[in-house]
């Protein structure tokens, strides 16, 4: 299944009326400022975003062409990664900093194998809550939350989570591509640790990020400093810095749970469902995944 964005004239950017049940209103989507969420989107391909996010993606894509496979590469681990916990039995996903949605979304992938898999999503974006209505929550057994992975025990006490998750049996938490937007004063590792502990034996953290970190095996792809710095500076007038960490860095977040074949790899090498990746789409990809399992 390949990946699929939304075409303008559905998207609710066209129409600036807001749900007032969400909370929120159109006022406090920031257009003066690039947003993360509204650039991935527009690396993917997408419509959900202003002249703003995307001169600052055209500016990404300039110093680092590979920005746009890199983050197709993403979202393909994140569908493999949630298949295989999904065909492990896991029945509930807790997705933080879910993106603008790209279809096909974790319930939709999650379904294939467990018909009956509940999914909450979050993100702290309020265009993300925009779009959860109609592209996330429309399907039973799904929630939204506009929360902030930085305050866990807030976002897990949400009554969108409580309503559809079990905390008595286990739990796969994507903190897919976001990680890094967590500056390390503001504690990623104790995020994880506190999520680790809200949930039982046998959950699953599927968790990627992105780095600046040359690959080892294949010197002549570096991800070489001149686009590294060219890509932070972007970020540093984004709503929220771009935060590289090396891989051992990336391991060290997993904390509690237990990595699982094989650690932490570039995305297209986590379990590859068709031939094994050439040098070149490794070479493009800045994110490290890997999945962990609570003992
Ligand atoms: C690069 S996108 C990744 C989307 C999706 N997880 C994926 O990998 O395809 C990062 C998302 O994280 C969200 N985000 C960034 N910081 C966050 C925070 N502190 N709390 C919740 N969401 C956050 C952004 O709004 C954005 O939607």
């Amino acid at each position: 299944m390949s990946d699929r964005t939304f075409p303008a004239e559905h998207s609710p950017l066209a129409d600036h009326s807001l749900p007032a049940e969400q909370g929120f209103t159109a006022d406090e989507i920031d257009t003066s400022k690039p947003h993360p969420a509204r650039m991935y989107d527009y690396y993917l391909g997408g419509w959900d975003n202003y002249e703003i996010d995307r001169e600052a993606a055209d500016e990404v894509i300039r110093v680092h062409p590979q920005v746009r496979d890199s983050a197709r590469a993403n979202r393909a681990f994140m569908q493999r990664a949630v298949r295989d916990a999904a065909h492990a039995g896991i029945r509930q996903f807790l997705d933080l900093g879910t993106g603008i949605p790209t279809s096909p979304n974790t319930h939709e992938v999650a379904r294939e194998e467990m018909p009956d898999a509940r999914v909450v999503y979050a993100d702290n974006d309020p265009i993300v809550a925009t779009h959860a209505g109609a592209r996330l929550t429309n399907a039973p057994g799904t929630g939204f939350v506009l929360g902030d992975v930085r305050a866990p025990k807030t976002l897990l006490a949400d009554p969108a989570v409580r309503s559809l998750i079990d905390f008595a049996q286990p739990v796969a938490v994507l903190l897919v591509a976001v990680l890094h937007f967590v500056r390390d004063d503001e504690d990623p590792a104790g995020v994880v640790a506190a999520l680790a502990d809200a949930l039982p034996a046998g959950s699953r953290l599927i968790l990627s990020h992105a780095t600046g970190e040359p690959y080892e095996e294949y010197a002549e792809g570096r991800t070489d400093e001149v686009a590294r710095d060219g890509v932070l500076n972007v970020y540093k007038n984004a709503t929220a810095t771009l935060n590289l960490r090396d891989r051992a860095a990336v391991e060290r977040l997993f904390g509690p749970f237990r990595l699982q074949e094989p650690g932490v790899v570039r995305v297209p090498l986590w379990r590859p469902d068709g031939p094994v990746p050439t040098a070149e789409e490794i070479n493009n990809t800045i994110f490290y995944g890997g999945v962990g399992i609570k003992g």
